[in-house]
């Protein structure tokens, strides 16, 4: 019904529009049948440490500033392992210009816990948020994306893109209308690519159910979102409150 619609229509939106960014690059398989198990658990523990470096980043930070940062960081600490040796010098260096220096502090403390119990990284929201710096955001993230956990991630634009589509007119800055976005992107996450919808709802936000301006003419569930119905009637729903 309608959710299978949402997920489908967004999916497929997805698959054809996203930007290629460094970080959603995989590594390619060698597939010679024996080892494969082994490659994909490494595989994708290199990709959960890629999500985690460019999401920490992308936090306060736009897209298109992060893409040096988190290539130079991947150059100079490839993996985990090499990220638990760096001293916080270091990685204050490779930082600056991006601010808030603590988060930087938090993926270094975060490797060198997670190396120092034997380097499994951790692949599910309940152990992510276990990891010092590491909250619901960066945990769903990571676990979504990395591992397939069927979780939801929510940002300012989920928030956007889920109240323009069920016309939620609340203050999003309230704690408990935060809560229930988390839930209601609970309830809409594709169970079968949880990591691509999440990121597929963020992708929508940053491009397309911009604050101003939305370009709805483009977007892939126009025909399904209650503000836009809601606009041929009364036309500041659109444009106003998120
Ligand atoms: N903004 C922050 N993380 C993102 C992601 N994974 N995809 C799209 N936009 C994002």
């Amino acid at each position: 019904e309608d959710t299978n619609r949402i997920r489908s229509s967004l999916l497929e939106w997805y698959d054809k529009n996203q930007r290629d960014l460094p970080w959603r690059r995989r590594t390619t398989k060698s597939g010679n049948g024996k080892n494969v198990k082994k490659e994909e658990e490494e595989d994708d523990e290199k990709r959960a440490y890629g999500v985690w470096v460019s999401e920490v980043m992308l936090q306060q930070t736009r897209v298109q500033t992060v893409i040096d940062y988190y290539k130079r960081w991947m150059q100079k600490w490839p993996t985990l392992q090499h990220l638990a040796q760096a001293s916080l010098e270091e990685v204050n260096e490779m930082w600056a210009g991006l601010g808030y220096y603590r988060r930087a502090r938090f993926l270094l403390e975060g490797a060198k816990m997670i190396v120092a119990r034997g380097s499994e990284f951790p692949n599910t929201v309940s152990t992510l948020r276990k990891v010092p710096g590491i909250g619901d955001y960066t945990a769903g993230a990571i676990a979504s994306i990395a591992f397939k956990e069927v979780v939801p991630v929510v940002d300012g634009n989920v928030v956007r893109v889920l109240a323009r589509l069920k016309a939620i007119s609340a203050n999003p800055k309230d704690k408990t209308t935060v809560k229930n976005f988390w839930k209601l992107a609970a309830q809409l996450v594709d169970p079968s690519r949880p990591g691509d919808f999440n990121q597929s709802l963020m992708e929508l936000g940053a491009t397309l159910c911009t604050p101003l301006n939305p370009s709805c003419s483009s977007c892939p569930v126009s025909s399904q979102c209650c503000a836009l119905y809601n606009s041929k009637n009364d036309e500041s729903v659109v444009v106003t409150r998120y």
